[in-house]
């Protein structure tokens, strides 16, 4: 076997010390031809810091096949790499390589808003071309990238003579753990479309097939998580569970079973894994939005990350209808209610659900009533906007499509062009259906597409999106910084309804290194009643701190405060910590967690001026010290905690709340109190 990493190292490391690259030290691409043609060779690349190290050969028969380490550890097993097609021979085995590239990166980014200001995107890159040596001689590219946080690879299909448009049957991609570790993994498919499921914790064999992010803990202690990004006109990938430890990549069908549809040249998306040694190295990787293109909005200027209330929860709680009826939420004396509120405690919008025409009847059934033009007749679109407007507030837009996604396309631009003219600039969809339009999945290519159509679209009129049964997030965020956030997961609307009582108080201690991996996640936190009567008897399982903490914990730019108003003002020394708690972040620390079991997090506002912390915990009290050595230096701050108050529970007692005010620095530890089902919020502003 040769290696080829040493010469690149040598080389590397030559360049290393030229002026000239100094001089453009963050930005360096190398590039590294060999012509190879050898079959038992196995190139290597590894992360800068060289605790990742990803390895490329081909088998016997010239099958491709990745293996990847994380220090002396096997994060993957040799795997398998390829494609089958319908009416078309398979792309897997007889290559042979034609070139390699090597190349590398390191600079940084800027956000327009998110969980760190500053991104930075460092790996090396190892390309390997890819030829057939039959008559077909059919080329596929292979690229790696090779990041602290993890690994990222995708193939590309260059232009070619005998792979011109194809159909893909089944992409063959393998992921082979070396043991059977333990996985937090929800389902496809089969107990809701849009990935409403709650985590379960298995081992690999015990499982089937899993959505991603799919996150696991090794036996030697590493914390892996399995994912991809920039899905762009492709299938979401889901994992089968081959025999022992083995996954293959199950892409989610079209309902003619056809998987993708393409044209060289084409990408996949990358297939991510993110390697860790603690759960937190998960949630603070940026490797996703790393894979993903840079920024296509020139101007960004109308993106307003904000916090909002809404006509929602009472709809919910079946106070009001979506429908006409004596109990239609929607009307305009009520949203200018809602909106008199927004403007007394600072939040920046309403959201109106049911202001539109479609919502009599079944509207789950068949979205192709829905008007995303004509209101109902006691809303008055106009005067309502005019009204919040005046107030220094914006109307949150409202696109339910109940998955009649052709009939939604057809009234895009018209539906986009009004809400921008009244100065709308922020629209929740939705696509509560099994199917989109009776027959596709969310997440396959259909799917994929539709969405993308209704972000460029909203982009154009200067429209921010919030996707509710969505196709699960893969980092599009980065390029279109106008998708903000997303549902794709259960959140407090199950407290509601849900015939299993609503959310455990496990599901919000497992979300963060799960379901958020996928991006920012529209949970609508902010619950402040604990009384209220639902015909399933489902029901809010934290403490009321905890729902204080939520807001840390769970990242949103566009963050809601879900609850009726009238709640809120019962316990207005509680509701300052939701007014006052940002939506975005310049940066963001795990400093303890266990998933499952509880999870603290320290984040700075985009200003950089004030730190948070949001702790909470499952069914299980618990007290947990602290170090506050993420503050600054030299700077003292004034810490107001808002804790579980004694003898809180979730079940029994959620309701007290403990604020107190101290001063502390980077030296001071905190103890945290937390109740069974509770949490703990806390401001730091520096002192003068
Ligand atoms: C499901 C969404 O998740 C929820 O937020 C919304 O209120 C309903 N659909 C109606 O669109």
């Amino acid at each position: 076997m040769i290696r080829l990493t040493d010469s690149f190292r040598i080389l590397n490391t030559t360049l290393m010390k030229h002026t000239v690259y100094k001089l453009f030290s963050t930005l360096l691409l190398l590039f590294f031809v060999f012509s190879c043609h050898n079959k038992d060779r196995v190139y290597t690349v590894s992360s800068p810091d060289g605790h990742n190290e990803l390895e490329f050969s081909l088998t016997d028969l010239g099958q491709p096949q990745y293996r990847l380490n994380h220090n002396t550890k096997a994060v993957i097993l040799p795997s398998l790499m390829g494609f089958e097609f319908v009416e078309q021979a398979r792309l897997h085995e007889n290559f042979e390589v034609l070139e390699v590239l090597y190349s590398q990166l390191d600079t940084t980014w800027q956000q327009p808003w998110g969980e760190f200001k500053t991104v930075s995107n460092s790996y090396k890159e190892l390309t390997v071309k890819l030829q057939e040596q039959t008559d077909s001689a059919r080329v596929l590219h292979v690229v790696f990238r090779v990041f602290n946080d993890g690994l990222g690879f995708r193939y590309e299909f260059p232009e070619q003579p005998n792979l011109k448009t194809f159909k893909i049957a089944n992409e063959l991609t393998q992921f082979t753990f070396p043991q059977d570790h333990d996985v937090w993994w929800i389902p496809v498919h089969s107990e809701n479309s849009y990935y409403e499921s709650f985590y379960r914790k298995n081992k690999i064999s015990e499982t089937d097939t899993l959505n991603t992010p799919a996150t696991f803990q090794t036996k030697d202690s590493l914390y892996v998580a399995l994912h991809e990004a920039n899905l762009t006109d492709y299938a979401s990938m889901t994992l089968l569970h081959k025999e022992g430890h083995q996954y293959e990549a199950d892409l989610v069908p079209w309902a003619d079973g056809v998987k993708v549809y393409a044209q060289a040249p084409f990408k996949t998306p990358w297939r991510t894994l993110i390697v860790g040694d603690t759960p937190g190295d998960l949630v603070t990787s940026t490797l996703m939005l790393n894979l993903n293109e840079p920024n296509k909005i020139e101007d960004v200027s109308w993106i307003e990350p904000s916090k909002y209330i809404g006509i929602w929860w009472g709809m919910h709680l079946e106070k009001y209808t979506w429908g006409q009826g004596d109990r239609h939420g929607a009307t305009t004396e009520n949203t200018k209610s809602y909106i008199d509120f927004a403007a007394a405690h600072n939040f920046d919008g309403v959201l109106v659900e049911g202001w539109n025409y479609g919502w009599d009847g079944d509207w789950t059934a068949d979205g192709t009533a829905f008007s995303f033009t004509k209101a109902y007749p006691d809303f008055d679109l106009e005067e309502v906007t005019k009204y919040a407007a005046m107030k220094n507030v914006r109307l949150i837009g409202h696109h339910e499509t109940a998955g009649a996604s052709q009939h939604y396309e057809k009234q895009l631009d018209s539906a986009f062009k009004l809400y921008h003219r009244l100065g709308v600039n922020a629209v929740k969809t939705g696509y509560v259906n099994k199917y989109l339009d009776k027959k596709e999945w969310h997440d396959g290519q259909y799917g994929v597409r539709h969405y993308r159509k209704v972000i460029e679209t909203a982009a154009r009129y200067n429209i921010m999106i919030d996707n509710h049964e969505p196709v699960k997030g893969t980092g599009l965020q980065r390029t279109y910084p106008n998708l903000m956030t997303q549902e794709g997961a259960r959140g407090q609307e199950y407290n509601a309804w849900s015939a299993d009582g609503g959310n455990t108080p496990e599901h919000t201690t497992i979300m963060p290194f799960t379901r958020m991996l996928s991006g920012p996640f529209d949970f609508t936190p902010g619950n402040f009643d604990f009384d209220y009567k639902t015909p399933n008897g489902a029901m809010v399982q934290t403490t009321l701190a905890k729902q204080l903490a939520l807001y840390v914990v769970l990242f949103s730019p566009l963050q809601m405060a879900s609850d009726l108003p009238e709640n809120y003002l019962k316990h207005p020394d509680a509701f300052q910590f939701v007014k006052e708690v940002p939506a975005i972040w310049s940066t963001t620390e795990v400093l303890d967690s266990r998933i499952g079991e509880y999870v603290v997090m320290a984040r700075k506002d985009w200003q950089e001026t004030n730190w948070y912390l949001g702790a909470i915990t499952n069914r299980n009290s618990r007290q947990l010290t602290v170090s506050l050595s993420f503050l600054d230096a030299n700077k003292r701050y004034k810490a107001t905690v808002y804790a579980d108050g004694t003898e809180a529970h979730y079940k029994s007692n959620p309701y007290p709340v403990e604020i107190s005010s101290m001063e502390v620095t980077r030296e001071s530890v905190l103890d945290l109190q937390l109740a069974a089902g509770g949490g703990t919020a806390v401001k730091f502003s520096p002192i003068d």
